[in-house]
């Protein structure tokens, strides 16, 4: 019998004080994997302790990785050179949607890798056909063996023109060209801060590869990765969760650890709804004392908002003076959240990619239920906001994504704590 937990949550207590941003999650889980490509071990520090990162640790431990993993020290040394497969069984890819980058990795440093078509989630269908496209121009061929995704092929530089602008395939691509002979260049290339992170890692092991930020990425194969020691950037959707609760609870927050630039975006949006933000070097201050103004939300890819941030910030809009329009460009399924939030009290009318979210005097506390990593961030900062008792059942999905948000918020004087569910 799985122990079934739920977050229960007080609502009504402004956040006030000091809190830090861990290790970018995004990044991460493509970092990690990264340094299958590698000939030498490498050390990763700043990894947030989430449960994604746990499978990761045990997919590379499963593929004969040595693996030495202190999560609380927020650090992995891997030593590549021992592994023995190319196979990633369905088993562990289902536990984990962006297993998706072993694929690229595998693939870039042996020529093969089989992997798990990776799962759908409760934000929409999650195609990877632009991944498959990258891996067929480098050389890949494609043997789709029920379920299972196999690639084999010798590499070789191309150039990928992705149809539209996918973080994941982006990455996934820049992994398998790498190593590959000759130049690759990606076209339409995703800009996100974890693009570009991933690319100063791998050149950190001796990859060439110039223009990570822009629309054009350009790689120069290399036949060798050394070793190195890398540290991730912060979660910039963590740090944005972490404004928007303390704007949500008419707080006074300081958020230490971030790159105010990754956030500039959100900072944006909260500015012309009348919130008081205030960035410096690494930390960000938030604060709001009064009501807030509705606003038009648009999610686009970076640098516009992203798509991560319009669940959360859709908890912050059921409460502005008057009807925002949250308008969702990147995912075609990313609204559900708002059925849970309705049976607090929220007026949201959805009509296709746009939910009207005309705003409340109160919300009143529920029973709700997180069906996906940030629509549960969005239940909790509802629940925050509301009046009485709000109970987030499957709060599973939130520590995929978030390192122990419930401590985060109660040292932040939130009344919210994990029960087990009887
Ligand atoms: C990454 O997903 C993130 N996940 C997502 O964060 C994030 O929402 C998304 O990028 C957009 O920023 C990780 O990094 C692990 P995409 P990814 O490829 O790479 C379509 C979170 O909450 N598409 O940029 O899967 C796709 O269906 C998660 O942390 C294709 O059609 O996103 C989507 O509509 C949720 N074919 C759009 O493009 C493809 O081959 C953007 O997807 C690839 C994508």
């Amino acid at each position: 019998m799985v122990d079934c937990y739920k977050l229960s949550i007080r609502g009504e207590v402004p956040l006030h004080g000091e809190t830090f941003v861990s290790g970018g999650k995004n990044t991460s889980l493509a970092v990690v994997p990264a340094v299958l490509l590698c000939d030498e071990p490498c050390t990763i520090e700043n990894l947030p302790d989430i449960e994604d990162i746990h499978v990761l640790y045990r997919i590379l431990t499963h593929l004969g990785a040595k693996v030495d993993y202190n999560n609380k020290e927020r650090r992995m040394v891997i030593d590549p050179t021992t592994v023995d497969k190319t196979a990633v069984p369905f088993a562990y890819s289902q536990q984990m949607r962006a297993s998706y980058y072993l694929m690229g990795a595998l693939f870039g440093r042996y020529g093969e890798a089989q992997v798990g078509y990776p799962g759908g989630c409760d934000i929409g269908s999650r195609p990877i056909d632009q991944h498959i496209k990258g891996f067929r121009l480098l050389g890949g061929e494609i043997l789709d063996e029920s379920g299972m995704l196999h690639i084999k092929g010798t590499l070789s530089g191309s150039i990928v023109n992705f149809d539209m602008i996918t973080v994941g395939g982006t990455i996934n691509v820049m992994l398998a060209a790498a190593r590959a002979k000759g130049n690759t260049v990606l076209m339409h290339a995703a800009k996100e801060p974890h693009v570009v992170d991933v690319a100063s890692f791998l050149n950190s092991m001796g990859a060439n590869i110039k223009g990570a930020g822009t629309d054009t990425i350009r790689i120069k194969g290399v036949p060798h990765l050394h070793g190195t020691s890398y540290t991730v950037i912060p979660d910039q959707i963590e740090a944005g969760t972490l404004m928007i609760a303390a704007a949500a609870t008419r707080g006074d927050v300081l958020i230490h650890g971030c790159i105010p630039t990754h956030m500039e975006a959100l900072t944006a949006k909260l500015l012309e709804m009348g919130v008081f933000v205030n960035s410096q070097d690494d930390r960000i201050r938030v604060r709001l004392n009064k009501g807030h103004r509705s606003i038009r939300l648009t999610t686009q890819e970076y640098p516009g908002f992203p798509t991560d941030l319009q669940q959360p910030m859709s908890a912050l809009l059921t409460r502005a003076g008057g009807t925002s329009e949250v308008i969702e460009n990147i995912f075609d399924n990313r609204f559900k959240h708002l059925d849970e939030m309705r049976r607090m009290g929220a007026q949201v009318i959805i009509s296709g990619k746009t939910a009207y979210i005309e705003g409340v005097p109160e919300l009143r506390g529920a029973p709700v239920t997180a069906t996906d990593l940030r629509g549960g961030a969005a239940l909790v900062i509802a629940g925050l906001m509301a009046k009485g008792v709000t109970e987030v059942y499957n709060p599973d999905f939130i520590d995929r994504g978030y390192e122990r948000l419930e401590d985060k918020l109660s040292r932040l004087g939130a009344d919210i704590r994990r029960e087990r569910v009887e």
